[in-house]
């Protein structure tokens, strides 16, 4: 018999030796725009903290409040003991606020991909016998996936389609449109975050309603982000209230600590709450991520500036890092990716700017394609000028320094296509 130890210790060393090992760097104090790391502060250019929520006066004088008048936690499910009058105020917030008649609360929005698919395709639903058909986008977050690995296979089919790639998902839905389905779902991130791009929400929309499918769209990059008053990606490109089913992270931009949600139709809500099961099964957020959660969605209802903010931070730093000679993907979201190539050139640049004050963390193989190795950029409403100016000159001496500014990826990427 194998021994699990050993197995598992060879593992992490095979990911050691392939640089896949994920190091962790403890920060020496709350999140923000510059951190406290051991030895130096830093700008922080690798957080999801889009607006600067996570060590917002605000947010923390409401997480307090919260502590103070709900106590630290519920030791309940939601069906037993777990439900207090904030958790069903916050549910309310975040239906108006990204759109939707009904929301509801997960622990995280893995837990909320996760208890989406396999409660609606793996009943019955008063169906003898029945096939639901699942089309995904290539490049959907793990959490879609591990939600669509809970699906029967043998009452469920799970298709993926290329990134972004409406013309072979509509090829996929005519070939299947007089196939006896009981459900069709099309499911895609709003942005996805290896990129930064958005899907192509209004084709989708169409293809939805022309194929009598459902849209689902995971907003976890995006609420809060895109769009004028940061109501996520549907409102960015012009769809606002046609997205069937939204998730979304309250982890990110909404106050950066956890919890996740389901936002839809409320008879949807209404049965998810008796059939998914890491909300029936799992405890209910507690009352300090609910009260911060709803002073971070009370900000961005009152003041659209902070969303500006981070808007304009982000022109900024797309503009002036393309002139410095970088090539990153052009786009609009405060992802970033600052192209490189080699792995092992986005691995000591990171180091590189991490001794010159940068905090920013690389991807390469096989988290992207070979060859396309980056550095990934994320900006933030907490950023000032200033700091952006820092991260900027960093990443001049350094990209001097390791000879990598030369604004040639995208030739090279597009002969290698062709
Ligand atoms: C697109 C997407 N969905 C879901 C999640 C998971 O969110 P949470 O941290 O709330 O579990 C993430 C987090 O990285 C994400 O990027």
């Amino acid at each position: 018999m194998a021994n699990v130890l050993e197995l598992v210790t060879k593992e992490v060393q095979t990911l050691r030796e392939s640089k896949m090992y994920k190091i962790e760097t403890p920060l020496l104090g709350p999140q923000g725009g510059i951190v406290k790391i051991k030895g130096h502060e830093v700008v922080m250019l690798a957080a999801n903290n889009y607006l600067g929520l996570s060590n917002h006066p605000a947010v923390k004088r409401a997480a307090a409040e919260g502590i103070r008048e709900y106590g630290y936690g519920v030791a309940s499910v939601r069906f037993l003991c777990g439900t207090q009058d904030a958790h069903l105020k916050l549910e309310k917030k975040i239906a108006k606020f990204v759109g939707t008649e009904d929301a509801i609360l997960f622990s995280s929005c893995f837990a909320a991909n996760e208890g989406f698919f396999a409660s609606v395709t793996n009943e019955k639903l008063g169906c003898e016998t029945y096939r639901d058909v699942l089309y995904s986008d290539r490049l959907n977050h793990a959490s879609i996936i591990d939600g669509q690995r809970l699906c029967r296979n043998e009452t469920t089919e799970k298709k993926i389609y290329g990134h972004a790639d409406t013309a072979e998902l509509e090829r996929m839905l005519e070939e299947d449109k007089d196939k006896d389905y009981r459900f069709r779902i099309i499911a895609t991130d709003g942005v996805f975050s290896m990129e930064g791009d958005l899907a192509p929400l209004p084709r989708l929309v169409e293809l939805a309603q022309k194929y009598g499918a459902m849209l689902f769209v995971d907003d976890s990059h995006a609420v809060g982000v895109m769009g004028k008053s940061g109501r996520g990606t549907a409102e960015q490109l012009g769809v606002f209230g046609k997205i069937d089913v939204l998730t979304g992270t309250l982890g990110k931009a909404i106050g950066g600590a956890a919890g996740g949600y389901i936002a839809g139709k409320k008879k949807l809500v209404e049965y998810l709450r008796q059939k998914s099961r890491p909300y029936t099964f799992s405890n209910s957020l507690p009352p300090m991520i609910v009260f911060g959660a709803m002073a971070a969605l009370d900000l961005l209802m009152k003041d659209r500036s902070i969303v500006k903010r981070l808007h304009d931070n982000t022109a900024y730093f797309r503009k002036e890092i393309k002139d410095l000679g970088y090539t990153i993907i052009d786009g609009i979201h405060p992802i970033v990716p600052v192209m490189l190539g080699e792995a092992a050139v986005a691995m000591d640049m990171s180091q590189e700017l991490l001794k010159a004050g940068v905090y920013i963390k690389g991807l390469w193989f096989p988290v992207v394609p070979r060859g396309e190795a980056r550095l990934r950029a994320q900006i933030s409403a907490a950023h000032t000028k200033k700091d952006l100016d820092r991260a900027l000159d960093a990443f001049e001496k350094v990209g001097k320094k390791l000879k990598v500014i030369r604004g040639e990826f995208f030739q090279n990427r597009q002969n290698h296509e062709d």
